[in-house]
């Protein structure tokens, strides 16, 4: 690159960024269902396992491969090993795709923000359901492609691209540090607001004892295993180049491994305190209904958009429960979006060796552009719902088992990177490092992709018709390993220093 590259100013900086990125929708819309569906309180048991013996062992091995090469995901693996190049565009791309609908769902959750105040679903005949579907997004019946753009969805959505590309443009220190530095803290008041506010409401307590009875029979069932060990790599944000990107700003001199369990810990209480909340909340719903918890327990859009609203217009003080929980996604959402988007921003800047401010311009601008094009229109969900299904939670798993086998079995590079993990870090890593990455992580991730392959050929995803399951399922997750070749192909600037630093 042409100009020196930044490093975040301390320590703090960095952790606080990457639990920014860590802790983001998943956590709140996500969480607290997969623990429910999958043994309540037992599901802690795998959970914990699923932690410590792939999430934060993988978390490490980013840690280890950004601060090692200092570059972006494509830099750095490129340094570790020319032929390596390839799995770094492969998660520039991966991120692309979340980038493009992860702004949809922050811009949504923007607007019902102000709708927690005005009640608007309250006037459709068919509840929050049917506002959401037919009044908000004005969802097709039939699957089709088209364009037409709903401009309730389209203007916020403008707005959200129009921070990111700020937030993007001014940098790691003046952009990424700070964003957090503001973000970070206001996500936290307001959800500990709403997680006490939700406590108090009626029918609370049984929502907290469906969500922590637990099912030990449950622990029999290999699917839940999977179901902790799927939910943490996600929840972790490890394998997508986010943390190898984050740690290449990271100083020389920098505590890895204690850094990682902060950032794990951090994730998980968040995790924790959102299953309170969420099934409180969940508690009351159903104590309002007269039905019971198991009825209305939901996760991701429908938790949000659907269960929400409806709490919001039934609760005391709903519009404050509205406004904090829709408030917490937007800001959670946000500080993940910049780290989704710094993995692209990086690849680029480091590849055409451009400054920071032209580079982020031309990449975000076509990436907001494109994300306009497609979300805001009466076919977005639809998209979403199968770029989320084939991106975010197929093709990732195949990118971080490539991962895995290439820098462990393919290339033996744990033990280097064993050491320099070891050289300023506080906890040191040993074989049981080796063994957990090379052995136990491409097992649990070999076992899941198949598994989620099986089911995605069995079923017609989401019942949609094949040809688009095809084009935007299949078609897509395939076109990303054929662009990260041609993007690998693509020569480095003669300003790109591509020995190893
Ligand atoms: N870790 C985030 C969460 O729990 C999700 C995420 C994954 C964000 C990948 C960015 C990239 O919600
Ligand atoms: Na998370």
């Amino acid at each position: 690159a042409s100009d020196k590259r930044e490093t975040f100013s301390s320590r703090k900086l960095f952790i606080l960024s990457a639990i920014g990125s860590a802790v983001g929708l998943g956590n709140i819309w996500r969480f607290p269902y997969v623990a429910y569906e999958n043994g309540g309180g037992a599901f802690l048991i795998p959970y914990l396992v699923a932690i410590l013996c792939a999430g934060i062992p993988l978390l490490f091995l980013d840690y280890a491969v950004g601060h090692r090469y200092r570059g972006s995901a494509p830099l750095s693996y490129r340094r570790a090993n020319r032929k390596a190049e390839v799995l770094g565009w492969w998660q520039v791309l991966i991120c692309f795709i979340i980038a493009i609908y992860y702004a949809a769902i922050i811009a949504w959750a923007a607007m019902y923000c102000w709708f927690s105040i005005t009640k608007a679903w309250d006037k459709n005949p068919d509840g929050a359901g049917g506002f959401f579907m037919n009044d908000f997004l004005k969802v097709q019946d039939e699957v089709t492609v088209g364009f037409d753009f709903v401009g309730p969805v389209l203007i916020p959505m403008f707005a959200v691209w129009l921070i990111a590309i700020v937030i993007m443009v001014a940098g790691v220190n003046k952009g990424i540090s700070r964003a957090n530095a503001i973000f970070m803290p206001l996500l936290i008041v307001m959800f500990l607001i709403l997680v006490v506010q939700s406590v108090f409401l009626p029918g609370a307590i049984d929502g907290l004892n469906t969500f922590f009875t637990p099912n030990f029979e449950a622990l029999k069932d290999p699917s839940v295993w999977a179901a902790a060990f799927g939910h943490i790599f996600f929840s972790l944000s490890v394998a997508f180049g986010i943390m190898v990107t984050y740690s290449s700003y990271m100083k020389r001199k920098s505590d890895l491994t204690g850094s990682g369990y902060v950032v794990a810990f951090a994730n998980s209480s968040f995790e924790l305190l959102a299953g309170i909340g969420v099934f409180a909340a969940l508690g009351f719903m159903a104590y309002n209904a007269n039905s019971s918890v198991d009825e209305v327990a939901v996760s991701g859009i429908g938790l949000a958009f659907i269960a929400f609203p409806t709490i919001v217009s039934q609760a005391p003080l709903g519009s404050v429960i509205g406004v904090l929980f829709f408030g917490s996604l937007v800001f959670a959402g946000l500080t993940s979006l910049i780290s989704i988007l710094e993995v692209i921003v990086a690849a680029f800047q480091d590849k055409l060796g451009w400054r920071r401010a032209p580079a982020t311009l031309s990449v975000t601008i076509p990436v907001a552009l494109i994300s306009l094009a497609l979300f805001p229109t009466t076919t977005g969900l639809f998209l979403l719902d199968t770029m989320d299904a084939f991106v975010n939670q197929f093709g990732i798993l195949a990118c971080a088992l490539v991962i895995v086998i290439v820098l462990g079995a393919g290339l033996g590079m744990l033990p280097k990177l064993a050491k320099h993990l070891n050289r300023h870090s506080s906890i040191k890593v040993g074989t049981g490092w080796k063994v957990l990455v090379g052995g136990v992580g491409p097992a649990a991730l070999g076992y899941m992709l198949i598994n989620e392959i099986q089911t995605k050929m069995a079923e017609q995803y989401s019942g949609y018709p094949a040809w688009f399951n095809g084009v935007f399922g299949w078609g897509m997750a395939g076109a990303l390993i054929v662009g990260a070749v041609i993007l690998s192909l693509i020569p480095w600037s003669k300003k790109s220093k591509l020995n190893d630093p």
